[in-house]
């Protein structure tokens, strides 16, 4: 089967922000602890930091990191974080039934995100947490000095402000598994208010008002109309979550999954659109979206079978741990090339969204439904969706192409699509086109024919492929090197017709003569 993908290097849908390959790291399990930070190891450094974990983020040059959660900051209080360690009291998680022992926190993070070169991006907590506690955690990382926070800060061991440029206005506020839930009524008065006195405290931050997710609930798009009608003026992002799970829908629908995710960016997208023609004055504010969560997530600690009976459950009562541990290990799934294929699928939506996706966060970084898991003896694993995570992340900058698609297509749950989803990037500093392509064919080679009108002519300069025969394989501490790309040979390839393996997910990068 065949697509071909027509393009014109004057029709574009944007410019890839350094924001859209970015991840999330949350007090849970053991993304944090055992992750991050693992004290009085011989493989983590003077703070505790493991050095393994520092390398690979480092590596996969990440925009943003969101920290500290999810549905953990609905009930923390920062300030139990703060502080000689010694000191920091042990208290009840509510998110995940956990025991928290506040060993890091604010400061911990900022610092160790300084040192893998990325920018935080912090959730206040707007469910249990009050409004005058979201402006003092602004007055502690951002304001110099002077006041009780801020030098409490530099008494801490951090003389200089974090300048943390991205907040978060809450998590998920519109589920009831939310510590704090309400309605989007009481939501929009209250991150109004909180928006406001944050802005007091530093009026140069940009904050993400906590827009709706779980399409099964019903106030999903509803909840966005009502909360971005009074929040428009006040807010520079509207978030999303969006997770896709291998039910038993079968593989290509599965792997066709990048239409659901397509969806539900419009959709906010509609809303957004909805809310920004009620504005009077802000009419031209162009408000993105941040897309904070998003990932292949397959319940595999969850008792749930199906997202749609998560509604009124608290999430502690479905995980494999038992009440009131310390960091259990928790949600920790195990990734196939199935999984890490839509992964890549994904990924290509999000680039071909770039035009309002600003800032999109891989969920999670680590341990957690996550790319990068680590194991008590101070090993590491890339599972199999860090790499497609990092292809994007390294080769997906530039501004992407408007394609017009023509060709073969399979019918799938989301309708009859191209067998081969796509996109391309014009990188002019490198005079280079790099192009993602997911061939949802699993039983044949596609061919893959590229033409883009007012650009030169292309040479094939590499071809990285991700496939393989047994489609639930996985990588392990035993075999780490099951899964992983592999460089084909692009000696005679024409941009025309390049032959892309069954069921595989790839990069191709051509400069332009
Ligand atoms: O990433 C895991 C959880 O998924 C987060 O805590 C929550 O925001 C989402 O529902």
């Amino acid at each position: 089967m065949k697509s071909t993908y027509s393009y014109d290097k004057l029709f574009k849908i944007g410019d890839v922000d350094p924001k859209v390959w970015s991840s999330f790291t949350e007090h849970l399990g053991r993304s944090i602890y055992g992750g991050i930070y693992d004290p009085d190891k011989d493989f983590s450094d003077k703070d505790g930091f493991r050095e393994d974990v520092k390398k690979e983020v480092k590596n996969l040059n990440l925009g943003v990191i969101r920290y500290p959660g999810g549905n953990f900051v609905s009930n923390y209080n920062w300030k139990d974080g703060i502080g000689p360690k010694k000191d920091r009291k042990k208290t009840m998680e509510f998110a995940w039934s956990s025991i928290e022992t506040n060993q890091f926190g604010i400061d911990d993070f900022c610092q160790w995100a300084e040192e893998v070169g990325v920018e935080p991006m912090i959730a206040v907590n707007l469910g249990t947490g009050d409004i005058r506690s979201a402006a003092e955690l602004v007055e502690y990382c951002n304001h110099d000095h002077g006041t009780y926070w801020s030098d409490l800060r530099i008494k801490n061991g951090h003389r200089k402000p974090y300048n943390i440029k991205y907040w978060c206005l809450g998590n998920e506020m519109e589920g009831d598994w939310q510590a704090g839930h309400m309605s989007a009524e009481d939501y929009a008065k209250k991150a109004r208010e909180a928006a406001k006195m944050m802005k007091w405290v530093d009026k140069s931050i940009k904050l993400v008002a906590c827009g709706s997710s779980y399409e099964m609930l019903p106030t999903y798009l509803e909840w966005d109309r009502i909360i971005m009608k009074s929040l428009y003026p006040y807010v520079d992002y509207i978030s999303t979550h969006n997770y896709n799970m291998n039910s038993n829908q079968g593989t290509l629908n599965f792997l066709s999954s990048w239409k659901q995710l397509d969806q539900h960016i419009k959709n906010t997208k509609n809303a957004l659109n909805y809310a920004q023609s009620l504005q009077k004055k802000d009419r031209d504010k162009d408000i993105k979206i941040c897309l904070d969560e998003w990932n292949v997530w397959n319940f595999q600690d969850i008792k749930l079978d199906s997202l749609d009976d998560l509604n009124g459950m608290t999430t502690f009562e479905l995980t494999s741990a038992k009440k009131w541990e310390e960091h259990p290990a928790i949600l920790q799934e195990k990734y196939s090339l199935l999984d890490a294929l839509t992964v890549g699928g994904l990924g290509i939506t999000i680039l071909n969204n770039t035009d309002t996706v600003e800032i999109a966060c891989l969920a999670q970084l680590l341990n957690v439904i996550a790319p990068i898991t680590t194991n008590e003896d101070g090993q590491l694993l890339k599972q199999t969706i860090y790499y497609p995570f990092e292809l994007l992340s390294k080769y997906g900058r530039g501004t992407v192409l408007e394609p017009q698609v023509t060709g073969d297509t399979q019918h799938t749950d989301y309708g009859d699509l191209p067998v081969i989803e796509s996109a391309t990037i014009y990188d002019s500093d490198k005079n280079q086109v790099k192009v993602f392509a997911l061939n949802t064919d699993t039983k044949n080679t596609s061919h893959l024919s590229l033409n883009i009108a007012n650009l030169g002519d292309l040479k094939l300069t590499k071809h990285v492929t991700l496939t393989g025969d047994d489609l639930e394989a996985r990588d392990t501490f035993d075999e780490p090197n099951k899964v992983i790309p592999k460089d084909l040979d692009v000696a005679d390839s024409d941009s025309n017709d390049i032959t892309l393996p069954k069921a595989s997910w790839n990069l191709l990068v051509f400069d332009v003569k």
